[in-house]
């Protein structure tokens, strides 16, 4: 059974350029409007944020404090199956503080997985001619609702891996504590590339769909994981030892899933390299759509999908898409758009629809 989810307002506070914001009576539809620079991104981040404990756009999640704070805060009622929970996210100069119904909490996998959020951003069209980076980022949202565990070993991993490179450089392949760093990855690493894989595949089933149903039909998609480590803590562990001196000298562990890739082809050619402009955005679309539907799968509840600046460019192809996702998902929505007369939503009772209109990250009349 697919139960109800949806954010019924939300308070944002010192928050990029978003001073004091308040959206309340949210609808199933949310269109955030304003000009160029007025944050409406930064609203939806503010969203992905209180939902997930980090961010789709930021390196540094300090870029999110509005300069010249210390401290950004946002809380937000999220109805679920009848009841109402409160979600706060804050961050300050030196800790992230997280709390649900007033509790804090510091499980970051449990408060991440509570309210799934699905984000579309312009950032995304590069998800299958990009960096593998984008894609194992992908992979691991999969990984975090169908083994929430996965989170801990990623987090656990990359500490190791940075403690063993430390050690490589500065004290040399025979120090004695390589071995306890190694242990650690190689513990970590095979649990996160066991996750990564099962994640991979079912994000194949739906994607190869989705694409089909997207693209021509008897163009061929292919989706495969290439691991960079192994699922075999032995092995791993093997490895590591054998590979201390490459390490050491290029400075960075060249084995492990930090090296995992997605690998997409299209018509035995691979997407990255060979796939056109338009194939690389509709298999964009696919993916976020297959995203939308594992996320969905494994937690029983439709995601909040946040779709980033829609119709800057009117693009056909993304716009049709848009309209796809509003049609195909009965979950909440919230689309950021400088042009809010020209998002049609054809189909969708008007009463489902809020719009709200941005001016230097506050609010002013829709109209
Ligand atoms: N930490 C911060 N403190 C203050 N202002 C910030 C901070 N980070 C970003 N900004 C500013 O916030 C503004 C809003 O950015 P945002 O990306 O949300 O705009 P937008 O409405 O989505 O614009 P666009 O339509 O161009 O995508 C920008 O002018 C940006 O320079
Ligand atoms: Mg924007």
């Amino acid at each position: 059974m697919t139960t109800k989810l949806s954010f019924v307002d939300l308070q944002i506070r010192s928050f990029r350029n978003i001073n004091e914001l308040s959206l309340t009576e949210l609808g199933r539809i949310n269109v955030i409007s304003g000009n160029n620079g007025h944050g409406k991104t930064s609203a939806l981040e503010a969203i992905y944020f209180v939902s997930t404990s980090r961010s789709f756009r930021a390196e540094k999640l300090r870029d999110l404090v509005a300069e010249g704070s210390e401290h950004c805060h946002v809380r937000a009622h999220i109805s679920e199956g009848g009841y109402v929970r409160e979600q706060q996210a804050a961050l300050g100069p030196r800790s992230r503080k997280l709390q649900i119904d007033g509790a804090k909490t510091t499980k970051i996998a449990e408060f991440a997985t509570k309210t799934p959020v699905v984000v579309f951003h312009p950032g995304d069209l590069l998800l299958a001619s990009g960096p593998a980076s984008l894609r194992r980022t992908l992979l691991d949202r999969v990984a975090l609702f169908i083994e929430p565990p996965s989170a801990a070993h990623r987090r656990a991993y990359q500490k190791a891996v940075r403690e063993r490179q430390r050690v490589l450089e500065e004290r040399g392949v025979r120090a004695s504590e390589l071995f306890a760093y190694e242990e650690l990855m190689a513990k970590h690493g095979s649990a996160l590339s066991r996750a990564r894989a099962r994640a991979a595949e079912r994000l194949s089933e739906a994607l190869s769909r989705a694409f089909c149903r997207m693209a021509a039909p008897n163009l061929k998609l292919r989706v495969e994981y290439e691991p960079g480590g192994t699922e075999d803590p032995e092995l791993f562990l093997k490895t590591l030892a054998e590979r201390r001196v490459s390490d050491q000298q290029r400075r960075g562990a060249g084995f492990g899933p930090q090296k995992d890739e997605l690998a997409l082809s299209i018509d035995g050619r691979s997407a990255r390299r060979h796939a056109s402009q338009g194939q690389q955005r509709i298999l964009a679309l696919a993916i976020k759509t297959a995203e939308l539907h594992c996320v969905r799968e494994a937690r029983g509840t439709h995601p909040v999908l946040l779709l980033d600046d829609v119709s800057s460019e009117l693009d056909p192809t993304r716009i049709g898409a848009v309209y796809d996702f509003l049609r195909d998902t009965p979950g909440q929505v919230f689309v950021t758009t400088t042009r809010p007369n020209l998002f049609q939503t054809p189909g969708i009772d008007s009463s489902l629809r809020r719009d709200f209109r941005l001016d230097c990250g506050a609010l002013v009349d829709a109209d």
